[in-house]
């Protein structure tokens, strides 16, 4: 080997071990110095005394809230794990907003959900109680942002439920659920407290809600009434609106070759016809009980001419021990009938159990509320 070429080896020797040295000595510092992950000096001295470095090191990266929260004096140790987990947003107040919510209850998960989902509604989230379930009312599809203040109250004093019904059950099995079903059917609200007012135009809408809540106007006759087959009525004046009468017909012609006899017992009612009933109702049996039984003018599907009070075989109102009445329930959807007025479900309805009292909705959507299992109060509530 000539001289020149061994020099140039001893060379690149020397600059391969400097470059190990090198990288020996950047290692050892990478790993025996302890990093501070960006975090500004009097952050780190404030880590130091509060006796949280270990944790930080621990926890390898940079937290931008952590930080704001201590050069903010509002660090409190309890949530340093939230702090770190919580992502940062450049806002104002948003360290004191964030302590309040952990104050409150929230963790980290939570307050990055409400960051990111309900960024206009962080005030009602910290004015109100904690409410464990929010991020559950987020993900139902029937979720209305507006409603969250009352979604949250509605929450917090549901034990305290007060209704002229029975309602054990209902708090008893008190659903995430429900809590938003419930508000956006306006149960949160007395009865007749907050009327909306269906135009004429809706009232012609087979799937249209009447409810306590849900008021026609006093002119309101739908224009397509026809008289029901005096077969199949009491009396020769039983009108529903033609689709329904139609259906109810073939329902009461199915039935009796089934061995069952039925008959419409009442079926359009006229506003002023619905006030004078009332009227009556409660003269004889008192406000109070009137009110589970009878709607208030303006306020009945009878008024739609969708709805059937239905007789049995001894021309009686229908009651759940009759096999008219278990036929209905087995048939009924069939010809686009539903039951209105379920047992168990009287705070969502607003009446007591009405075993005879049947609306026609159309055989999709009796089929569709059927399968639901809900009330359709709480089908409409659901946007279903
Ligand atoms: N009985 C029902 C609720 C009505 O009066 O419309
Ligand atoms: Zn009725």
């Amino acid at each position: 080997m000539s001289k020149k070429r061994k020099k140039r080896k001893l060379k690149l020797g020397r600059i391969l071990l400097l470059c190990i040295i090198i990288i020996v000595i950047g290692l050892g510092i990478y790993f025996v110095i302890p990093k501070n992950y960006g975090y500004k000096k009097d952050v780190v001295k404030v880590f130091k005394e509060e006796n949280i470095i270990d944790i930080i090191r621990q926890n390898k990266k940079y937290s931008k809230v952590l930080e704001e929260a201590i050069l903010n004096n509002s660090f409190n140790k309890e949530y340093l794990l939230d702090y770190l987990n919580i992502n940062y947003i450049e806002e104002d107040n948003y360290i004191d907003n964030i302590n309040k919510l952990l104050v409150l209850g929230y963790n980290s998960n939570d307050i990055n959900t409400f960051y990111e989902k309900l960024p206009n509604s962080i005030n009602i989230i910290i004015d109100n109680e904690y409410d464990k379930d929010i991020v559950n009312y987020l993900n139902l599809s029937y979720f209305k942002e507006d409603y969250l203040d009352r979604y949250i109250k509605y929450g917090y004093t549901i034990k305290d439920l007060k209704s002229p019904y029975d309602v054990t059950n209902i708090i008893n099995n008190f659903t995430y659920e429900d809590n938003v079903t419930y508000v956006n059917a306006n149960l949160d609200k007395d009865y007749y407290t907050d009327d909306i007012n269906i135009s004429n135009e809706d009232a012609m809408k087979l799937d249209i809600l009447v409810n306590k809540y849900h008021k026609l106007d006093s002119k309101f006759e739908p224009s397509d009434l026809e008289k029901i087959d005096s077969k199949f009525a009491s009396g020769n004046n039983q009108r529903m609106r033609k689709e329904a009468k139609d259906h109810f017909e073939e329902m009461c012609a199915d039935a009796l070759k089934d061995g069952y006899k039925m008959y419409a017992g009442s079926t359009y009612r006229s506003y002023d016809y619905q006030l004078g009933l009332y009227n009556r109702y409660v003269a004889k049996d008192g406000f109070n009980a009137a009110e589970t039984y009878s709607a208030r003018a303006g306020y009945s599907e009878h008024q739609l001419g969708l709805a059937v009070d239905i007789l049995n075989h001894s021309w009686d109102y229908i009651s759940e021990d009759n096999p008219e009445y278990t036929w209905l329930i087995n048939n009924s959807y069939k010809y686009g009938f539903i039951l209105r007025y379920p047992r168990g479900k009287e705070y969502i309805t607003g009446y007591m159990f009405e075993d005879w009292h049947f609306r026609y909705l159309g055989i999709e959507l009796a089929n569709k509320v059927r399968e639901s299992n809900l009330t359709y109060d709480e089908y409409v509530a659901r946007g279903l």
